[in-house]
């Protein structure tokens, strides 16, 4: 870990692929080192996967550094995130549950504030526009933010300036809610994220006062921990050792990913800087964290090298996890229908939402996609999962696409069927025309999750990596072969 974090004051963990990486793994690994440990986009979507002993925690809010709160680690929700209170108080339960502290949580002033017309208007939407949401309202809620009519966290402690703000604001959704049957509405309301139905109201839909009712005991559980923490991340930038968690991922951003299956926070480690108050400029390290050698995606949107194809993004949006454990039980990561083999890397990775536990659509690496993840995220990479594929034969890499649509403008530039595609254009339109080009490698056929040292990796991986480092002009800098913090290998 040493040679990892060397002078570093600074370091941020990202994802360069569609969220589900394992950063929290390595937010968690980096927790020993760090400070200051502050999320600075996305909120409850949100689903961080942390294994300690035996015990495996999921967060979606809290950063993941709380489990370290007992050695004085201080953990901050950011101004960029989208607080829900009711998450937060649910996860500050489990942490209780389980012994530990929560009491170095500072939650930033400015955060956006998450209120149940949010929840409810992500889920109304969603059954007609299909994105693949997690129904957790960060669509409503940044649009509120950029629309300006959005509520932060210290209107939240000051109650006439809450009541004013909410009336508005719910005024201007009545709008939105007259498109949707009252029937609709009232089921949404009745969900448990939303208090089992306490917000519905016969005449009005929404009891506007039960919310004020409801966000002013939030306020009092919550007002000891809300503080200006851009202030205080920028007063210890240099000083204090400090770490900063991603959300999602790259392909995600609402800046850098496919309009519109992506979601409403910039991902990247721009996004991440500014929502704890600092510029990419300050972080020392930045972490792309890139699953390997296959990749995952939840919700729809296009994955030009989903194993299976559509077949499989139809297949994830209907399926449970325990009845396609029962129907393709025979399925391994060497099976030889494309659907199946995918079927069978997502089992041997437990390819599930930590959010949704919907399973993810699985594929191999694409590197056109990575390559332009890493202009954005930079050059240093932290490769997971390796371990996934260590009974596989063939390990595929997308090296570039051909193009297969029709003629695209692109204002300067045409793409035209049969363009070669090395740096991807994130755009849906675009993607979803795209068909990968693949070079096959031999798989490595050993169990690597003992090994500790980069040297005692099978040199079929190596050769790999080392692949991936000349065509896409990336460092590696640190393997993983499993969940547990010990199975991590710094280069
Ligand atoms: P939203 O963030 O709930 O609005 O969802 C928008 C899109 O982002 C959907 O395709 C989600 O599946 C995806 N998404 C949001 N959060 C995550 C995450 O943490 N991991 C993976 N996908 C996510
Ligand atoms: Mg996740």
């Amino acid at each position: 870990m040493k040679k990892l974090v060397k002078d570093y004051k600074t370091i941020a963990v990202v994802c360069n692929q569609w969220g589900d990486t394992g950063k929290g793994k390595f937010v968690d690994f980096l927790g020993d080192w760090a400070d200051i440990v502050a999320r600075g986009t996305g909120g409850a979507n949100a689903g961080h996967t942390i294994c300690i002993g035996k015990d495996k925690y999921i967060f979606h809010l809290l950063p993941s550094g709380i489990i370290h709160d007992g050695k004085g680690t201080i953990n901050i929700i950011g101004s960029g995130v989208a607080f829900d209170p009711r998450v937060t108080l649910e996860e500050i339960d489990i942490v209780k549950g389980h012994g530990l502290s929560y009491g170095n949580l500072m939650i930033s002033q400015d955060a956006k504030l998450v209120l149940p017309i949010h929840l409810l208007i992500d889920r109304l939407k969603e059954s007609r526009d299909k994105i693949g949401t997690t129904g957790r309202g960060i669509g409503p809620v940044y649009t509120d933010h950029v629309s300006r009519k959005g509520l932060i966290v210290k209107d939240m402690l000051n109650k006439d300036i809450f009541e004013r703000k909410l009336r508005a604001n719910i005024k201007d959704k009545l709008s939105i809610l007259k498109g949707f049957k009252k029937e609709m509405i009232k089921e949404v309301l009745d969900h448990e994220h939303l208090l089992n139905g306490v917000f519905y109201d016969e005449e009005n839909l929404l009891d506007i006062d039960k919310i004020i009712e409801v966000y002013s005991e939030y306020a009092e559980f919550f007002k000891n921990m809300i503080d200006d923490t851009d202030e205080f991340v920028r007063q210890n930038l240099g000083n204090k050792k400090l770490l900063l968690e991603g959300a999602q991922g790259l392909l995600l951003s609402v800046d850098y990913g496919g309009y519109p299956f992506v979601t409403s926070s910039d991902s990247s480690i721009e996004g991440l800087a500014k929502g704890v108050g600092l510029n990419k400029n300050d972080v020392d390290l930045t972490l792309g964290i890139t699953k390997a050698f296959f990749m995952t995606r939840v919700g729809e949107g296009p994955f030009p090298t989903e194993l299976g194809g559509l077949k499989s993004a139809e297949w994830c949006r209907t399926q449970v996890k325990t009845d396609e454990e029962k129907e393709y039980s025979h399925t391994t990561v060497n099976s030889e229908d494309e659907f199946e083999q995918g079927i069978g890397i997502r089992f041997a990775g437990s390819e599930y939402g930590a959010t949704t536990g919907r399973p993810r659509r699985t594929g191999w690496l694409d590197l056109p996609v990575l390559k332009y993840a890493t202009r954005i995220n930079g050059p240093n990479l932290v490769l997971t999962k390796l371990d996934v594929l260590d009974d596989c034969n063939t390990i595929r890499l997308c090296t570039k696409y051909e193009y297969m649509g029709e003629d695209y403008n692109l204002g300067k530039k045409t793409l035209k069927k049969g363009d070669i595609i090395k740096t991807a254009y994130v755009d849906t339109d675009i993607l979803k025309n795209c068909k990968p080009i693949y070079k096959d490698f031999p798989g490595w056929k050993s169990d690597t999750t003992n090994i500790s040292e980069y040297e005692d990796l099978p040199q079929n991986l190596k050769d790999i990596i080392d692949y991936v480092e000349k065509e896409c002009n990336v460092n590696v800098l640190i393997a993983s072969v499993g969940p547990k913090r010990n199975q991590t290998i710094i280069r």
